[in-house]
């Protein structure tokens, strides 16, 4: 059983290749948030498991509060319990922060996946250059099948990048980023380039977005900042503030898309 979440797609590609090596089912944390189903059965030899993305040096704060509130019928201190997180970088103290919001379930193992950068909303950070985004791409396919080998031999493991200041970036920025950085009142349409393609509103995982009476995309505040509307857009209609203006955009590469 596998429990994933997605913005931009890298994390989505990383469960469906682990799920397809592994024989595992996939459950979207989206659909099973919109649809308040959080309490599921596992079978006494079944794995636990959790892909998503690190935001802010932590999980997509999502998956925290879908963990905290489900429930797993069958879990048992020998169910094999992973995550898989996808991350531009490094992803500091995640491991902690989601094992602490498991509570009573052990976590055994947990990877992370360099993939390309999708976090474009503060100065100092930009999408990944052609060629970067190419050689992450390339090293996640190995990287992938490697997990899915610890996975399937259940081995007990932390290999994830945590990088420098963990601590400071973990315990101190990501709290910040949960309580203040998730506003979708920035976003704006350039409405003079915008086609109502409704494209944004297909990309946003929670449905966030939806086209108004005068064809106009408008947020409903229950953004999560993945920031997949932004890079879907295909005319570049939608900018968070001024901060992604001059940033590029990012599309995950159509063969790892199901
Ligand atoms: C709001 C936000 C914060 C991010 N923070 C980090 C971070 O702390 N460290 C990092 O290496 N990458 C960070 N990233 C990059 C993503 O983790 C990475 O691109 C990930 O693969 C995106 O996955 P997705 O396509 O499944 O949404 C961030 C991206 C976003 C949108």
């Amino acid at each position: 059983m596998i429990f994933w979440f997605s913005g931009t797609g890298n994390s989505r590609w990383v469960a469906e290749q682990l799920a397809r090596q592994l024989n595992d089912r996939l459950i979207s944390i989206a659909d099973a948030i919109s649809a308040a189903e959080y309490r599921y059965t596992i079978a006494a030899d079944e794995r636990l498991g959790f892909v998503f993305p690190i935001h802010s040096w932590g999980p997509a704060p999502i998956v925290l509060r879908f963990i905290k509130q489900m429930h797993i019928d069958g879990y048992s201190t020998s169910t094999y319990t992973w995550m898989a997180c996808t991350c531009g970088d490094e992803c500091g103290h995640a491991v902690a922060l989601w094992q602490k919001a498991l509570g009573r379930i052990k976590g055994n193992a947990a990877f992370s996946v360099q993939m390309p950068n999708t976090y474009i909303c503060l100065p100092g950070f930009d999408v990944d250059a052609p060629d970067v985004v190419t050689r992450k791409l390339a090293a996640a396919e190995p990287r992938v099948e490697h997990i899915a080998l610890s996975i399937a031999q259940r081995r007990c493991t932390i290999d994830v990048v945590e990088g420098p200041k963990a601590t400071l970036k973990s315990r101190v920025v990501y709290p910040l980023f949960k309580h203040y950085g998730h506003s979708d009142r920035a976003f704006k349409v350039n409405t003079a380039v915008c086609t109502r393609c409704g494209t944004c509103v297909k990309a946003c995982p929670v449905g966030n977005v939806a086209i108004d009476e005068s064809g106009t995309p408008r947020w409903h505040h229950r953004c999560e900042l993945c920031l997949a509307c932004i890079h879907a857009c295909p005319q570049r209609a939608i900018e968070r503030g001024t901060a992604t203006v001059k940033k590029g955009r990012y599309h995950l590469p159509n063969k790892y898309k199901q």
